[in-house]
């Protein structure tokens, strides 16, 4: 596939078909994913690639947390306090198209509680992955495993898989650690859910916007 059309096929997908994805299928992506540069070849990422049993323990401990307003601090800011107006816009526009897609108002918080709650079966994707960060190489090795997950979601389009990235798992570091054991001396960044998409189902039938390059892009 050519990568041009990957970039532009991928989406976010967060339904999927009752299809098994081989491990052999998510070990080539990873070894393809691997190629990401790093500053200095550091290769900062960690992947966490969770068996079924650890995905239900980690999906019953988190609907627990949310049922019971437990809550835990992140290891990172995952929106900025407070945030600009321009990057708020975004944010509002991104969720209206995914409420509006699913048919749930703005104020239905129930519902947008349990589009939330998805998340944490990985929208019912057979894969299931975690994301951390080594602490210690700080914002520039955060770039370098950006580069590394979307190596992820765009290899992922040539095996007709699709992706979600999560980063909602970050809200819960400290059951996320005590379930998977991931090191302490990483952060957990996000989770990533795999496999094939569910092109039926209305969340995955609508397109996110991008600025124009004028937005963002000046030519000196
Ligand atoms: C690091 C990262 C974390 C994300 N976390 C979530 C998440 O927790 N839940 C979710 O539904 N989407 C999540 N997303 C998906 C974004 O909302 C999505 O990428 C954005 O709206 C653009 O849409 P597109 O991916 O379909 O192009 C995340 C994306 C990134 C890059």
């Amino acid at each position: 596939m050519d990568i041009i059309d990957a970039i532009h096929k991928r989406q976010s997908i967060r339904s999927f078909k009752d299809r098994e994805v081989s491990q052999e299928t998510v070990r080539e992506i990873l070894n393809i994913s691997k190629y990401a540069p790093s500053g200095g070849n550091t290769q900062p990422w960690k992947v966490y690639v969770l068996n079924q049993n650890i995905m239900k323990e980690l999906e019953s401990a988190i609907l627990n947390n949310l049922d019971n307003g437990i809550s835990e601090k992140p290891n990172f800011s995952i929106y900025p306090q407070p945030m600009s107006d321009h990057l708020k816009n975004r944010v509002k526009e991104c969720g209206k198209l995914m409420y509006g897609a699913l048919e749930i108002k703005k104020d239905d918080i129930e519902g947008r509680l349990n589009q939330l709650k998805q998340n944490f079966s990985f929208f019912g994707a057979p894969v299931g992955m975690l994301i951390t960060v080594e602490k210690e190489v700080d914002l520039n090795g955060w770039g370098h495993v950006g580069h590394f997950i979307q190596n992820l979601c765009l290899s992922s389009i040539k095996f007709g898989l699709g992706t979600c990235l999560q980063e909602s798992w970050s809200m819960y570091p400290e059951t996320v650690q005590k379930i998977t054991n991931y090191n302490k001396s990483e952060i957990l960044w996000c989770g990533v859910a795999l496999g094939y998409p569910n092109n039926d189902h209305p969340i995955n039938n609508y397109r996110t916007p991008r600025e124009d390059i004028e937005t963002f892009a000046k030519f000196l």
